[in-house]
């Protein structure tokens, strides 16, 4: 079949000559006339005006109203001499109908206009959407890369020369192979309530909101060390699905922490921001309230300075390159000293080190005192986050082993238990495996315990990982239920 082709038939005919259809269905409001004004600015005149013998308007309506308010005297038409009166106002509906039924690919749009905006070459405004539905769109873009998704790869001599100088156990950029990506299992080996015992540790498929699951996890042990990322507020696309209700998620995870952590346990948790509405959200405000009326004290606030940010104009923001650390606890814990001292040895003058309030320098004032080997951390975390090419394409929000290999090692000792409610894909059971910490985690997901169970075998081949209760192998329970492609662990 063939159609009129109607792109030899353009021509150029003076605005003057042309008249808008007296019937036309269609409105354009003002702002949407500045942003055909906008793109024809932008672009050129790239889409003829449909007209028929009499110069009247079938489609372009906008358009000429647009031209004549730029000052444009001719523009080019298709005359549509082939159509009978019926069909012209048919045309003229379905010319703006038809084009209302297409949808939107979000993720695709989101892209292309955070694309666009990076390259700065055009004005987003000249696209048709409103300032407001950019920021809207953008933001959203902004959330992903905050959680992991959208990392780009970074320029990795500028992560070298901006880390420089931070603290020293945390800013090593190089890549660290418990970062790097496993090869999963085909389908998932794991059930809900599967209780894997990995090496010391222990990774429970189930709900941590559950105090049976919690107390199964745990047994009598108590943890010293609480260490976790939960979903930040609302948004994630888990496997298990968007979170509905953030604070009952929470107040139902920290509703049983007294089966979990010891009396004098810390309680470290990791979480970064959210902006909606063109504005970042406390969503902890209403949980953290919450727990201090079941008598668990904000007492520490941390900054995690996750390395340069990413290129982009980030909608008028600086660009995202933190998080934080909320720390909890009943009862406080001094932080080990694992930060080496850049003048360990040297020894202050008599006259100088920290005077009390009379100005005089006494013994406690460390006059005389040669400088300590070792420092607590500082409450800025500095530990490079993943640049989207390892473990992290299989898991939307995981975090590196460093950052809890580097709470661990401050706030327990060798031997201590630490306790993981959301554990993902198991960095938490890396660090302990790391530090000699034995991990007690729980994972709602399935198929994340078979990516934690993976990324732990990868690194560990030799250690056992069996199944509580029956005694038999991953492998071994892999094929008794009918997977056989399992994640090689060589
Ligand atoms: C932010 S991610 C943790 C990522 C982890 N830090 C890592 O490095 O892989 C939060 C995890 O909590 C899990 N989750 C959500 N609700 C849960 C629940 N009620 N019990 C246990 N896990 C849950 C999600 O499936 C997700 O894997």
């Amino acid at each position: 079949m063939t159609l009129p082709w109607m792109a030899a038939k353009i021509v150029l005919r003076l605005v003057t000559e042309l008249r808008p259809h007296a019937g036309n269905a269609r409105l354009h409001s003002a702002d949407q006339l500045e942003q055909i004004k906008a793109s024809m600015l932008a672009f050129g005149f790239t889409n003829p005006l449909l007209v028929d013998e009499a110069g009247e308007l079938i489609a372009g309506h906008g358009r000429l109203e647009a031209a004549a308010a730029l000052g444009i005297t001719k523009v080019p038409v298709i005359v549509l001499r082939h159509l009978s009166a019926g069909q012209k106002d048919a045309l003229r509906l379905a010319d703006n109908r038809i084009a209302e039924n297409a949808t939107w690919d979000q993720a695709l749009l989101r892209d292309a206009l955070a694309g666009l905006q990076e390259a700065g070459e055009v004005d987003l405004l000249a696209i048709g959407f409103s300032r407001d539905e950019i920021s809207a769109i953008l933001a959203a873009a902004e959330e992903a890369v905050i959680d992991g998704d959208a990392l780009d790869e970074q320029d990795d001599a500028d992560q070298v020369a901006e880390n420089g100088g931070g603290a020293a156990a945390a800013t090593d950029d190089a890549e660290d192979p418990a970062d790097a990506e496993p090869e999963p299992p085909r389908a998932a080996v794991t059930r809900p309530g599967d209780l894997w015992l990995l090496g010391e540790h222990r990774l429970l498929c189930g709900d941590s909101t559950d105090a049976t699951a919690v107390a199964r996890l745990m047994g009598d042990d108590r943890a010293a060390l609480l260490f976790t990322s939960p979903p930040y507020g609302n948004q994630r696309d888990y496997t298990t699905g968007g979170i509905g209700d953030w604070d009952a998620l929470m107040r139902g995870a920290c509703g049983h922490l007294e089966a979990a952590i010891a009396a004098d346990g810390q309680m470290l948790v990791n979480l970064g921001l959210i902006h909606r509405d063109a504005e970042w959200q406390p969503y902890w405000s209403g949980w953290i309230d919450w727990m201090r009326t079941i008598g668990w004290r904000r007492f520490g606030w941390y900054v995690w300075d996750q390395g340069p940010g990413l290129p982009g104009d980030w909608n008028g923001r600086l660009a995202p390159s933190f998080e934080f650390v909320f720390h909890f606890n009943r009862a406080a814990r001094q932080a080990n000293k694992i930060i080496p001292c850049r003048w360990a040895g040297h020894v202050n003058s008599e006259k100088g080190g920290l005077r009390a309030k009379d100005g005089t320098v006494g013994e406690w004032t460390h006059a005389g005192q040669g400088v300590q080997e070792t420092r607590i951390p500082d409450n800025v975390l500095r530990i490079t986050r993943h640049k989207a090419r390892g473990i992290e394409t299989e898991h939307p929000a995981v975090f590196p082993v460093k950052l809890p290999e580097f709470l661990i090692q401050t706030f327990t000792d060798e031997g201590n238990l630490v306790f993981e409610p959301f554990a993902g894909s198991g960095t938490t059971i890396l660090a302990g495996q790391r530090t000699g910490r034995p991990v007690r985690a729980i994972e709602l997901a399935s198929a994340y315990v078979d990516l934690a169970i993976a990324r732990f075998r990868s690194l560990h081949p030799d250690l056992p990982i069996t199944l509580d209760g029956d005694g038999r192998e991953y492998d071994a329970v892999a094929a008794a239920r009918g997977v056989t492609e399992v994640a090689d662990a060589a």
